[in-house]
């Protein structure tokens, strides 16, 4: 790994402050104060010290977030018009963070972030069947009937109708929520599922991702590590 790449993934400034940093002498890497910000590090064996401080000690290769996402600010790591879920989390310019999977723009909840690919791709993957939960604030009331539907599952235009789902109703401040537990994650797929059923959803939020729940504590738009308790479920 390059130096500025490890030394911009502990959170210390920009590419150019870092390239600073190294030519002011700053930086050691096992003893030695070093000169050039492109050289080959490894963080498992050599000591890097910034400054006095020695960030190999708590270096971690793999990082995992859960952000409650807030209206606004779409899921992705680059937008030319938009706020992103990467704008909201502070650690440092080159770390390979990325959502695992996506929120509409207007849905709130649960995203983790992390720069652990494999593991995005475990979660994400139709085989592994990883249930997600939503509140689904919806238009009108639902009817049994509907309910039922949406359980053994909707045609919403794809070529196969949804997966069967498990759903109950939540009354939270006098209103009715639905909770819609899925395990697929096709584009806009609890909206459509609610069209097809001749409703609208009015508000969603994902409050639960495999054994991963939302943290109540966490209000839109903030985010913390995920603890190790809570990583070993998702794995
Ligand atoms: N289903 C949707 O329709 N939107 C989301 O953001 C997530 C699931």
């Amino acid at each position: 790994m390059r130096l500025d790449k490890f030394l911009g993934s502990c959170g210390l400034g920009s590419r150019k402050q870092l390239k600073e940093y190294v030519k002011n002498g700053m930086v050691t890497v096992d003893g030695e104060v070093v000169s050039k910000s492109d050289i080959n590090i490894d963080p498992a064996k050599n000591e890097i010290i910034f400054s006095g401080e020695n960030l190999t000690e708590n270096y971690k290769e793999f990082r995992y977030y859960l952000l409650n996402k807030p209206q606004g600010v779409v899921s992705a790591t680059r937008d030319n018009h938009d706020e992103t879920v990467l704008d909201l989390i502070d650690v440092g310019f080159d770390n390979n963070l990325a959502p695992v999977g996506r929120l509409d723009k207007d849905t709130e909840g649960l995203l983790i972030i992390t720069n652990d690919g494999k593991l995005a791709h475990k979660l994400l993957s139709p085989k592994k069947h990883v249930e997600k939960e939503y509140e689904v604030h919806t238009r009108d009331p639902l009817s049994d009937k509907d309910i039922k539907k949406l359980e053994e599952g909707v045609d919403i235009g794809d070529d196969e109708p949804t997966l069967p789902a498990k759903s109950f109703i939540e009354n939270t401040d006098g209103e009715d929520v639905l909770h819609l537990i899925i395990h697929e994650g096709r584009f806009h797929q609890v909206k459509r599922m609610l069209e097809a059923v001749g409703n609208e959803v009015v508000f969603l939020r994902r409050i639960r991702m495999g054994g991963l729940v939302l943290d109540p504590d966490l209000k839109p738009g903030e985010y913390r590590e995920l603890s190790d308790e809570e990583l070993k479920l998702l794995k």
